[in-house]
């Protein structure tokens, strides 16, 4: 199984200690269990922030860095052993399994964090957290503080300033390693093996989440346990809404099928879709928007490299969609005065993409002081252009109308442009032809 290595964790938690001003802790929350339904609980993800600093995959932890604590840097709270809860839910590192395989200084048992944690947090001058994003964890945030305040009159000193630690951990997350990059493609290498398994098997008369049991069935055959996020299998005019979660629908003869779906890999995201038709074969329609989006997915690849700026393979996007419009007649006008109108976003009304890593939507600016990010190597996105045409549009003929495409990958900024890390599922035309034709001649 592809893992990020247990050092790197360390090296991670050193580089975040080196941007913290002396005489300050950071303190992070791991996620909380979301109870799924009276007592059935969602499967338990790690918090990314969380993860990304501990590789400590348990409920109730906290964690506390400090640079330059004389008694150790690195203080983990986390739940104590316990044979019988241990003999229900499964087995737990205790503090001893915290030191001893997750590296840290200094363990403690979650249940004596009121008692503890204040006494790390007093004389600092400054705190860095989450703030907002576990309001659960900010109010005990606060009681810890109001419990050094208390103590003023003893000498005690509550910190002086809270600051937002996403700034400084989001920037170290943005810029993925070499193990991250390994652990990227094995996640980006098992989804385009499911997106070829779907294709394989799509035919008339199945159903969206027929589709969608073969994509879990690679992803768990792969050593997934889950996927990024829900996958959408949209067949026919379903293709048109975004975010379809469904999935319900019967495949029909000269729909396309819309497959947006990627697996986790040791917390880490990939984020592929591919456009097909149900029949293996595109109509002439079908052909037309999805050579654009393809030609506008080419475009946006050659803008990406290191010195570049974020923007420039979305505008290379707008570009090409706008002129294929134009050219098929769903848009009129001059090509430039409709970019500049925006006219595309009645068709394509999202982004080129959003960067990539432990959280599909991952973290990171995209503008810095202003201006757009310019692209540097180990920064990981997704380009991902489309065109949907809304069964309600009167403007078009009827024809186009229902049409959804979109063709979406993973890449990678290297030093000289980027890797793309999805490229194990066809999407030229006559590949998906081929391998849909092939699949028909062995199983009709
Ligand atoms: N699957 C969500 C996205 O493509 O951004
Ligand atoms: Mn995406
Ligand atoms: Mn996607």
């Amino acid at each position: 199984m592809v893992q990020i290595p247990k050092p790197e964790y360390a090296r991670r938690r050193k580089a975040l200690m080196a941007e913290m001003v002396p005489n300050s802790i950071a303190i992070l929350p791991a996620a909380a269990v979301a109870l799924r339904n009276r007592d059935v609980e969602h499967p338990y993800r790690q918090d990314s922030d969380f993860q990304y600093l501990s590789g400590f995959g348990e409920p109730e932890a906290v964690m506390a860095l400090i640079p330059g604590r004389e008694h150790g840097e690195y203080v983990l709270f986390c739940r104590e052993r316990d044979p019988l809860r241990e003999l229900w839910d499964g087995l737990r590192a205790g503090q001893e399994g915290a030191i001893g395989d997750f590296g840290a200084d200094d363990a403690f048992p979650i249940s004596d964090i009121d008692d503890i944690l204040p006494g790390l947090i007093e004389g600092r001058d400054r705190v860095y957290t989450a703030m907002g994003s576990h309001p659960e964890f900010d109010r005990h945030l606060m009681e810890w503080v109001n419990q050094i305040r208390s103590k003023a009159n003893l000498g005690a000193q509550p910190p002086k300033e809270f600051v937002a630690l996403d700034h400084l951990l989001h920037d170290l997350r943005l810029y993925k390693s070499t193990a991250e990059i390994k652990v990227m493609r094995e996640a980006a290498a098992i989804s385009a093996r499911a997106h070829t398994r779907a294709m394989q098997a799509a035919r008339a008369g199945l159903y969206e989440y027929s589709l969608e049991a073969e994509l879990d069935y690679e992803f768990r055959r792969g050593g997934a346990r889950l996927p990024a996020y829900g996958s959408i299998v949209a067949a026919g005019r379903n293709t048109c809404i975004l975010h379809y979660q469904d999935n319900n629908a019967l495949l029909r003869d000269g729909d396309l099928v819309l497959i947006d779906a990627g697996c986790e890999i040791d917390c880490y995201a990939s984020d592929i879709t591919r456009t097909f038709p149900v029949n293996g074969v595109f109509s002439p329609e079908q052909r037309a928007i999805y050579e654009i989006v393809l030609q506008a997915q080419e475009a946006a690849f050659a803008e990406i490299a290191p010195g570049k700026h974020w923007n420039l393979a979305h505008e290379a996007t707008v570009k090409v969609i706008t002129a294929g419009l134009v050219r098929l007649g769903l848009l009129e006008g001059d090509v430039d005065t409709l970019i500049a109108a925006e006219a595309h976003r009645g068709f394509y009304m999202h982004r080129a993409g959003h960067w990539l890593g432990l959280d599909v939507h991952d973290v990171g600016e995209y503008k810095v002081g202003g201006e757009w990010r310019v692209l540097e190597p180990g920064m990981a996105l997704t380009v991902e252009p489309g065109i949907y045409i809304s069964p309600q549009n009167e403007q078009v003929a009827k024809k186009w109308r229902g049409i959804g495409v979109r063709i979406e990958d993973d890449v990678v900024v290297t030093r000289t442009g980027c890797e793309v890390l999805t490229s194990g599922v066809p999407k030229a035309i006559d590949d998906i032809e081929a391998l849909m034709a092939a699949s028909r001649a062995v199983n009709p």
